[in-house]
């Protein structure tokens, strides 16, 4: 067996673990918002059609922020097509996912749905079709308390109290050539400042997203960012970043090591913030908003493109069954999602329900928990406190597509008040198991309270509706403290996660 140290200081701190990093994504695509969190009718929907077996499960999660209504839905979305009398609300088609959208379900509803789930909302405009009119009426609507035509329609629409909406998108992947509306990065700077400096006007407490590239391997990605922001920097809280990774072929190595490139993203898009900010002597910080991010299975989308015809209502869209490896890989993208929290100070799993989604729901059937749901989960319910960042010493392996990396992935978390070190730890290596020691004399008395992690013979096990635990956490048998040393032999292709109580 190989063998890795972890180096673990209460000194060696990050930033404090941000609630937000632990945000999720609900677009009206596929099924994630029709026959996924709402679903009039099901046996577990309460009377306003929200499915309380999946609330029960996404409160389980530890989801604390949700970014709508998309994603490439909002850049053709009317947001008033979705509010007021249910029966007069338009069906229209939705040319993002070539579906037709009822807009049976809209803002009050998800706001409804946000207060049940106990999460923050994440509101997006559309800045693909529209602008800063559609984006200010939106506002005023949303969070405006009372006494204007708007917002006195939102209390007639039963909404008596304002959303108070803090944090909003200014569009949506609008570097993308599928995006509707598409622009240059100058064509979109020049909107998404206008529109940010008139929601400011609106309500200047306002956190705001600027859209940077829908994926590192844009051709226009660092030029693209630096033009909006060079436009917006004033104005805008935040820059976005997209990424998904999925298994190419049988090039396990690479995949289990998809977080190195999530981690270089991280730095490049930091490193282009801070260029501008430097071009404009600016001592204002642009943080990420890392609002959307994933395993996913696109190679089925990418070959077909979409389809010739108009789908109906809420087709099976991007449902794929998340496997053991999957599991390990989001495990890992948490951990470098944590390990950059002075930067990335927001984040959303795209997406929440069945598509690409931690939950799968069956229509009138039960719901169960994908692979993936647990490391985040694990995550969400231990990380806590301060983030620290381990200086790690381990071998390397050799991937395709990232190079020579370490493998170990790791990051930790010390929460003194709580007296609770938790340590998160990927072996990345596909075939091989290694061990790793950590001496914590730093934190004082050691204990081990919890150790859990996800690994299986089957690196391709899913859950099913038939056998929904199949993929679970399992004890961590091999963890241990001996004296104040942390010690355990991790599986290949695992992740695991080992709480501790120090004093
Ligand atoms: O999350 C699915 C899609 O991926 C979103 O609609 C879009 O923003 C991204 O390309």
């Amino acid at each position: 067996m190989q063998d890795g140290k972890l180096s673990i200081d209460p000194a060696f701190t990050v930033a404090p673990v941000n609630r937000r990093t632990f945000g999720s994504f609900v677009e009206h695509m596929g099924r994630c918002v029709y026959g996924g969190i709402y679903e009039p009718g099901h046996p577990t929907s309460d009377d306003d059609g929200l499915r309380g077996d999946v609330l029960e499960l996404v409160r389980e999660l530890g989801v604390t922020a949700v970014r709508y209504p998309g994603g490439n839905f909002v850049s053709g979305y009317k947001w008033e097509d979705g509010v007021g009398p249910v029966e007069r609300r338009p069906s229209r088609l939705d040319p993002a996912w070539k579906t037709i959208e009822t807009n049976a379900f809209g803002l009050n509803e998800f706001m409804l749905w946000a207060g049940k789930a106990d999460i923050e909302p994440i509101m997006a405009v559309n800045l693909g079709t529209r602008g800063l009119t559609a984006a200010l009426e939106l506002l005023e609507y949303a969070n405006h308390p009372h006494g204007t035509d708007l917002s006195d329609r939102r209390i007639e629409h039963g909404a008596k109290e304002p959303h108070n909406i803090r944090m909003w998108c200014l569009g949506n992947e609008l570097d993308g050539p599928w995006q509707l509306g598409h622009k240059s990065a100058d064509e979109y700077g020049r909107l998404a400042a206008e529109t940010a400096r008139g929601m400011r006007q609106l309500d200047g407490g306002l956190e705001l997203v600027a859209c940077g590239s829908s994926g590192r391997a844009m051709p226009t990605f660092g030029a693209w960012e630096a033009t909006v922001l060079e436009h917006t920097y004033d104005v805008v809280d935040f820059v976005s970043a997209h990424a998904y990774y999925q298994l190419e072929g049988d090039d396990v190595a690479s995949f289990l090591a998809s977080s190195v490139n999530m981690d270089l993203f991280i730095r490049e898009v930091i490193a282009t913030a801070d260029h501008v900010g430097a071009k404009l002597s600016s001592s204002k910080k642009i943080n990420i908003s890392f609002d959307e991010w994933n395993v996913w299975y696109l190679r089925e989308l990418q070959q077909k493109g979409m389809p010739e015809e108009w789908s109906t209502v809420a087709p099976r869209l991007s449902e794929d069954p998340y496997t053991v490896l999957d599991a390990v890989v989001v495990g890992s993208l948490l951990i470098t999602l944590l390990r950059n929290s002075d930067r990335v100070t927001a984040a959303c799993q795209a997406q929440l329900v069945n598509t690409i989604g931690s939950i799968r729901a069956e229509e009138n059937g039960p719901a169960w928990r994908q692979s993936i749901f647990h490391p985040f989960a694990l995550t969400a319910r231990h990380a806590q406190g301060q983030v620290l960042q381990p200086r790690v010493a381990a071998p390397t392996l050799v991937t395709s597509q990232h190079g020579e990396v370490c493998v170990l992935d790791s990051v930790a978390t010390y929460d003194a008040a709580e007296e609770r070190l938790v340590v998160f730890v990927v072996n990345r290596h596909p075939s091989e198991p290694v061990s790793f020691s950590s001496e914590l004399r730093a934190f004082g008395r050691v204990e081990l309270v919890e150790a859990r992690m996800l690994w299986d013979e089957d690196l391709f096990a899913v859950n099913t509706m038939d056998a929904p635990d199949r993929v679970s956490p399992k004890p961590h048998s091999s963890a241990q403290v001996v004296g104040t040393a942390l010690q355990a032999a991790l599986p290949p292709a695992s992740w695991s996660m080992i709480v501790m109580k120090v004093s």
